[in-house]
């Protein structure tokens, strides 16, 4: 379905370039995939590492596109839907990744009925890890769900959802989340270096921690809690470790941070 789809992207940013990297990757046809970005040495970037179509007009890529995705900032998706609502087909199906636009407002500038999909990714699906969360208007039929979940697909893990006052939350963990494990690994070499390793060392060891243990809870299936259990031996230096972590009170200062997102996330889809 995805090799015979054309797919127009609105604004040719990070988070597009993640996704036709992933497309390109997945087999997609160049030839299928335009761009639309306004600023001219973008373009030229663009054009360096893509053999997609780029061009500067909105209006010029959407036609016989079957899907678009609007992947400007979140305060230019309104400007950019009113136009190119004149050219869009009834059943093209515009999939918007800008943070805290509701489907109410992506609708209010659309033709009525255009289907739409609010889609939460996050900046791992630059190497295509990435989760992206999709909710899609409830009238979208199956198979542009399945559509949209395919495109996703190219740029890591996908999950759908109905309640649209999850997106908050969504942002707040998965969305703003990287930056609160960059913090981390920051965190675990800067202890590594106080106790005398070299700096370099001290990174890798961090990042391969981090990576081998999300590893680990994903594909043993087991809960976080089982396997910290099962390599916190009694009286050990792991224990000690934890107990440090407790008393500092990190456990619920990473729920405190989400539940900050989730606030900040509220304000900014109210506009404020
Ligand atoms: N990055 C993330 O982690 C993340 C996560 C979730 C959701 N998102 C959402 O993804 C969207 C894109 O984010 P990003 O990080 O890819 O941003 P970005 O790198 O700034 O990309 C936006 C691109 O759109 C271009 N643009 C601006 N106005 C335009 C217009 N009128 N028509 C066409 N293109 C236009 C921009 O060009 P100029 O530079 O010339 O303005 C820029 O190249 C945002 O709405 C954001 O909320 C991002």
């Amino acid at each position: 379905m995805l090799h015979d789809t054309t797919i127009a992207f609105i604004g040719g940013g990070n988070m597009a370039a993640a996704m036709i990297q992933g497309l390109l990757t997945a087999g997609c046809a160049p030839a299928r995939i335009r761009v639309s970005e306004p600023d001219p040495q973008r373009r030229e970037t663009l054009t360096h590492r893509y053999p997609v179509t780029i061009m500067a007009e909105n209006q010029a890529v959407v036609p016989n596109a079957q899907a678009v995705v609007i992947a400007v900032k979140p305060g230019k998706v309104d400007g950019v839907l009113h136009t190119i609502a004149p050219v869009l087909a009834p059943d093209t199906l515009i999939l918007s990744i800008a943070a805290g636009v509701s489907l109410a407002q992506l609708q209010r500038a659309l033709p009525p009925n255009q289907p739409v999909i609010r889609v939460m990714p996050n900046t791992p699906a630059l190497i295509g890890a990435g989760i992206s969360a999709l909710l899609p208007m409830p009238t979208l039929s199956l198979e542009q769900r399945h559509l949209a979940r395919q495109i996703m697909a190219v740029t890591g893990d996908v999950v759908e959802v109905e309640d649209e006052s999850w997106l908050d939350g969504i942002t707040a963990l998965s969305g703003s989340g990287p930056a609160y494990l960059f913090l981390v690994a920051e965190a675990l070499s800067d202890g590594g270096v106080a106790c005398g390793l070299p700096r370099a060392l001290a990174d890798r060891l961090a990042v391969k921690t981090l990576i081998g243990s999300a590893r680990l809870i994903d594909e043993t299936g087991q809960h976080p809690a089982v396997l910290k259990n099962q390599v916190t031996s009694p009286g050990g230096t792991t224990i000690a470790a934890l107990a440090q972590l407790e008393t500092a009170g990190v456990r619920g200062a990473f729920m405190a941070a989400v539940r900050a997102a989730w606030i900040r996330s509220r304000e900014l889809s109210a506009g404020q």
